[in-house]
């Protein structure tokens, strides 16, 4: 079922708090051009940001990838007012920044100088009940490009999937690119087989999450077998479990998947999926 999202009453537009029905931006700003722009999703737990320094370290690569540049000292109290601004100071909540080139006539090349535009907002999330969703998850083709590593705002293969998905009855998808899953539309994916979690290697083809490195730390620290590598789809009679994780979708586990209209796996297992969902809770809420 699709959503229904508000607005949020107040956005931060290159230097001001104002309603976002005043937030105007040019039609020649490069991201309306091209989606030549980064953003970032950044956690609050009861106020209190969870692995801030993932998020603006990843931010902070994304814009020197495209070379951006912008200044980064002005964020992290800007997050916080963002907060209490929306009256979200002490609730589960997320930060919303997009950094876009900027204004400048329209060419494919760089403009010399570029003033980025820079939006923020905060927006509540319900972060709680992660442990009792089952997600019914669709297997897609993954035609987007080869910089998946970059947290681009041209989302277009990202959005195309999910509406495929969420129209046909699913929560998410899983991507599959020459045979491999990748990840979701917006999750990472990870399979436990033969009792060891796996997960695609960073790279190009997948975004490097935050929550995914969490999760891996915790397999460490639990001592379940983890493998970085890349999980072959006719290998899915092998899989005892799957999840997906993220920002908002915290732990989530995958119920059944489905292609070509036939269900092609069904969860039987969860107990590693709940000992990480366990662990992820407590690390979440200290
Ligand atoms: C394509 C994709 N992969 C993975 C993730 C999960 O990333 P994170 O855990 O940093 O939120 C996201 C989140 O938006 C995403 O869009």
């Amino acid at each position: 079922m699709k959503n229904t999202k508000s607005y949020p009453a107040e956005v931060y537009l290159n230097g001001n708090w104002m309603p976002p029905q005043g937030a105007m931006v040019s039609v020649f700003d490069r991201a309306f051009m091209f989606g030549d722009g980064i953003y970032e999703v950044t956690p609050f737990y009861r106020g209190k940001p969870f692995r801030l320094q993932d998020h603006l370290g990843r931010l902070k690569y994304c814009l020197e990838e495209i070379k951006i540049p912008f200044d980064f000292s002005i964020l992290e109290p800007l997050m916080f007012e963002a907060l209490s601004r929306a009256g979200l100071a002490e609730s589960d909540a997320a930060v919303y920044i997009q950094v876009s080139r900027g204004v400048a006539p329209r060419t494919h090349y760089f403009p010399d100088n570029p003033e980025p535009t820079f939006l923020m907002y905060a927006f509540p999330v319900q972060l709680e009940n992660f442990q009792e969703k089952r997600w019914k998850v669709l297997v897609s083709e993954d035609f987007r490009w080869q910089r998946c590593d970059i947290k681009s705002t041209a989302l277009l293969a990202n959005t195309m999937s999910n509406e495929e998905a969420i129209s046909g009855g699913f929560d998410e998808n899983l991507l599959v690119r020459d045979g491999f899953f990748t990840e979701g539309s917006h999750s990472t994916a990870f399979f436990v087989s033969h009792g060891i979690v796996y997960t695609h290697p960073e790279g190009p083809h997948i975004l490097s999450a935050i929550t995914r490195k969490v999760v891996l730390e915790i397999c460490r620290d639990l001592e379940i077998d983890y493998k970085e590598e890349a999980f072959p789809f006719d290998k899915i009679s092998e899989i005892e479990e799957i999840f997906v994780t993220g920002t908002t979708t915290q732990i989530t586990i995958v119920d059944s998947l489905h292609t070509g209209g036939k269900e092609i796996y069904s969860a039987q297992k969860g107990e590693i999926t709940e000992r990480l969902q366990e662990e992820f809770w407590g690390r979440t809420r200290v």
